[in-house]
């Protein structure tokens, strides 16, 4: 009897126990196993003929649900069944019009808008291959998109229609049907499309137009943006499409829920990981033209949104605007993105309540990603042993200086140890490939990594700086651009940036290295948003920096600007501000230097002139 007792006893401690020596255990189980569900699905989708897409599954919750609201925009609500009616059309005029077959890529040059959606389903009905491009970009970098996916037909939003005419000759000469989403046009060799959308019938297009699809045809090309150079295509083909449709399952999606969609549907976060996964689920999407941080909320408690995405500087910018007493009043659970920083992070939570935020970690083309599924503060994945086996990844060792990874004697990369950031490159394997740029074989290449951790071997250079801890979780460090080196130390501006904007009069902080005439490396520079209604306070900022950085990461300069320019994808630009230094006849807006023991002064002339002529050292 008494042994009994003791083995219940046992056997009930048993969970608690498990607990306490690995306190995930029960996150990290509902993971796998949601990881070997999406993998089995993923399996019984490849081997169907042809392949079983996102379409498929959009047709299968239009039988099932057809009168659920599937996209709410501005006033309007469309269901399910609507959707599929409307891509009909789409697809029947689109087909009729420009002889489109299975394979073909089609341009979408236009912004968030429910007609977005219609068009992508519509092509996917052909068999077709959107190319999204960004709404933002114009003349050369608008016909590059072009060259890289061979996109012989453009779509194109009526108010866009003064970028297209731009490039019309262009276009012409590489025979690209023109196509505008309005009425009416006069424009020769542009074609007004709206009305004959119209008018086509609804009728289902037959599935027989694309036969031929396989999960490794391309389903859509993505454009990485960068902060520099010239767009690159990102070939997603329908496996990637499910896996990153999968992640509003990893992270907790629930058939009930309602996402907020605002993110560019140009882009893998809004279009893959919002409106694909959110089909995938079967939910509700909310669409927004784009962000706006005064109506985030508002549009969250009028919609009952339960999910909300996020990415790069999003979070801070709802963290900063003016708090309100219905801060708290929304039905928000869940937040998906990337790139929260950690007093951001915390920040947040503490004023709009309680949710969920699952950091993850991905790259459009890349061909590894994390998640932080726990919740843990800070971290953009955990790493399970058993991910490392199915997908090796490595943190390696970088030269900042030289811009290349550190080889030992036998020319081989050498790891960093456990709590030291380290380039990521992740093995190219079949399970996990990098299937490249379109057209574009020397960028492909560049992110090609060869002898790694044996001879021979193939990794994907993801570009990123991270660091793993001993409870297996990960975080982002950097990426390789964004750290640079100064009197042999790197800096990473991540960290600068977030020691600054703990100050109140700092909004919002951009830092980057800047190059000084005689000197090796760059030097700290900071370009600063002061918080409205407040001052820069220099001594402020000089005792504040010194208390929390090591003397070669204070910025060595400051500039102040009146707004900090973001990439579409929330992403800080450096590049352009780096190359125009530090120069007062150049910059017209308030500069600082730091002079030791002086803390932050007025940047002059003559300073500058001191500074390249050498007769001032820094
Ligand atoms: C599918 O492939 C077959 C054989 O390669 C080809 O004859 C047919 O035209 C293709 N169908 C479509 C819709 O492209
Ligand atoms: C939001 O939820 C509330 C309470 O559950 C409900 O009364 C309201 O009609 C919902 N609003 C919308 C737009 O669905
Ligand atoms: C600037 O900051 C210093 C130290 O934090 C403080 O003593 C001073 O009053 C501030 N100056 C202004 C103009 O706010």
């Amino acid at each position: 009897m008494y042994v009994i007792f003791t083995l219940l006893a046992g056997l009930a401690i048993l969970p608690f126990l498990v607990y306490v020596r690995f306190p995930y255990f029960l996150h990290d189980l509902r993971y796998i196993l949601n990881g070997i569900a999406l993998g089995k699905r993923v399996g019984k989708y490849s081997s169907r003929k042809p392949c079983y897409t996102i379409l498929d599954r959009f047709l299968e919750r239009v039988n099932l649900h057809p009168h659920k609201s599937f996209i709410i925009f501005e006033n309007d609500t469309y269901s399910y069944q609507d959707a599929d009616r409307r891509s009909n059309k789409v697809a029947r005029t689109l087909s009729q019009h420009c002889k489109l077959q299975e394979g073909d890529a089609v341009a979408l040059f236009l912004g968030n808008d429910p007609v977005y959606v219609w068009i992508w389903l519509g092509l996917a009905k052909l068999g077709c291959v959107p190319a999204l491009i960004n709404h933002n970009i114009r003349a050369k970098s608008l016909l590059h998109c072009f060259s890289c996916c061979g996109a012989k037909v453009l779509i194109a939003a009526a108010e866009l229609k003064d970028a297209v005419v731009e490039v019309l000759p262009a276009l012409r000469e590489q025979k690209v049907s023109v196509f505008l989403l309005s009425k009416e046009c006069d424009t020769e060799g542009i074609e007004a499309i709206t009305e004959k959308i119209e008018k086509a019938s609804d009728e289902p297009i037959p599935p027989a137009l694309k036969s031929n699809l396989t999960i490794k045809s391309p389903a859509v090309y993505i454009y990485t943006s960068g902060t520099t150079g010239l767009p690159k295509a990102a070939v997603v083909n329908h496996e990637r499409m499910w896996l990153a449709s999968f992640m509003q399952t990893l992270a907790g999606v629930r058939a009930d829920d309602i996402i907020y969609v605002y993110l560019p549907l140009y882009h893998t976060a809004g279009f893959l990981m919002g409106l694909t996964g959110a089909i995938d689920q079967g939910i509700t999407v909310v669409l927004r033209r784009k962000f706006s941080a005064s109506q985030f909320w508002n549009d969250c408690r009028k919609h009952n949104v339960t999910v909300i995405q996020y990415i790069g500087e999003i979070m801070r910018y709802l963290c900063n605007t003016p708090k309100k007493d219905n801060d708290r009043t929304h039905k928000v659970r869940l937040a998906i993105g990337n790139g929260i920083r950690v007093d951001t992070w915390s920040e947040f939570l503490q004023r709009f309540g309680n949710i969920h935020i699952c950091e993850c970690y991905g790259a459009t083309e890349g061909n590894t990603g994390f998640v932080n599924y726990v919740g843990k503060v800070g971290a953009t994945g955990r790493v399970l042993s058993l991910q490392k086996r199915f997908q090796p990844f490595a943190l390696i060792k970088y030269d900042t200086e030289r811009g290349e990874p550190v080889r030992d004697s036998r020319g081989l990369c050498v790891e960093v140890p456990t709590g030291e950031a380290g380039l990521l490159v992740a093995k190219i394997t079949k399970r996990a490939p990098f299937i490249g740029y379109a057209n574009n074989n020397q960028q492909t290449e560049k992110k090609r990594l060869r002898d790694v951790l044996e001879k021979g071997d193939l990794y994907f250079n993801s570009g990123d700086l991270l660091r793993m801890d001993e409870e297996g979780f990960i975080y982002f460090q950097d990426r390789i651009g964004d750290t640079f080196r100064w009197k042999g130390e790197n800096v990473a501006t991540t960290e600068v940036t977030d020691v600054l904007v703990i100050l109140d009069f700092i909004e919002e902080a951009n830092v980057y290295g800047v190059k000084v005439p005689g000197h090796e490396g760059r030097i700290g520079m900071a370009s600063l948003k002061i918080t409205e209604g407040m001052e820069f306070n220099s001594t402020a900022t000089y005792d504040h920096l010194k208390a929390y950085l090591p003397s070669y990461a204070r910025p060595r300069f400051i500039r102040i600007q009146s707004s900090i320019v973001v990439t579409g994808t929330y992403k800080q630009m450096k590049v352009k501000l780096a190359e125009e230094g530090f120069d007062p006849s150049v910059i017209d807006e308030v500069m600082y230097i730091l002079e030791e023991g002086k803390g932050y002064i007025p940047m002059t002339k003559d300073i500058y002139t001191a500074i390249s002529e050498g007769s001032m050292r820094l």
